[in-house]
């Protein structure tokens, strides 16, 4: 299998801030190694780096990015490219290609946007893939994705070297210091 990375096209501070976040949150708990974010936003950053000091994990976070660049970058160095967006091939008519080609162990990036999207995307993409042929949201579209790709196997993965473990419960809440 590859590693995962996001990039995060049209992040915009003062608007999209919380989703961003979510973005990445959700990458990491569905097995991402990282996100990149086509944004100086230092803040953004901040906030995940606190999410893996406290829960573990070695998830990366690194901002402003180009977007061009860094996908045909990816693509030079042997890894491919999927862009998520409603208007491409709907995710049961191509995720076992896509699957294919990650269990081969190339690296892979899932590019998620915020508002437009840049054409070039379309055409640097080898995957333009819809969670159905409708308008919904990034997060949704990645958590849906990343589950397909793996076939849920990530929701076991341990987060290693946190400050914090949550032993899972029946019915309320037992947090662990230091495990
Ligand atoms: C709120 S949408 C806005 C899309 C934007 N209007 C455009 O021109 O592409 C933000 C992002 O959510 C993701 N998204 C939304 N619906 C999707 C779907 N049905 N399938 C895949 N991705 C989707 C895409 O990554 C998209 O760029």
């Amino acid at each position: 299998m590859g590693d995962i990375v996001i990039l995060r096209l049209g992040h915009r501070p003062e608007r999209d801030a919380r989703i961003t976040t979510h973005v990445g949150l959700t990458a990491r708990a569905l097995g991402a190694k990282g996100m990149l974010l086509a944004t100086e936003d230092k803040t953004e950053a901040e906030s995940i780096n606190r999410v893996v000091k406290a829960w573990g994990g070695d998830f990366f976070v690194r901002t402003g990015v180009s977007y061009r660049s860094t996908m045909k970058q990816w693509k030079d160095e042997g890894g491919f490219v999927v862009h998520l967006t409603m208007y491409g091939i709907n995710l049961p008519d191509c995720i076992d290609a896509i699957r294919t080609e990650w269990r081969s162990s190339r690296d892979l990036m899932v590019v998620v946007g915020a508002e437009k999207v840049p054409g070039d995307v379309y055409q640097i993409a080898d995957f333009n893939v819809a969670v159905g042929n409708q308008p919904h949201s990034e997060v949704a579209a990645l958590a849906l994705f990343l589950d397909r790709l793996q076939e849920g196997q990530t929701l076991r993965q341990e987060f290693k070297g946190g400050e914090l473990k949550i032993v899972p419960s029946e019915h309320g809440k037992d947090v662990r210091k230091g495990q």
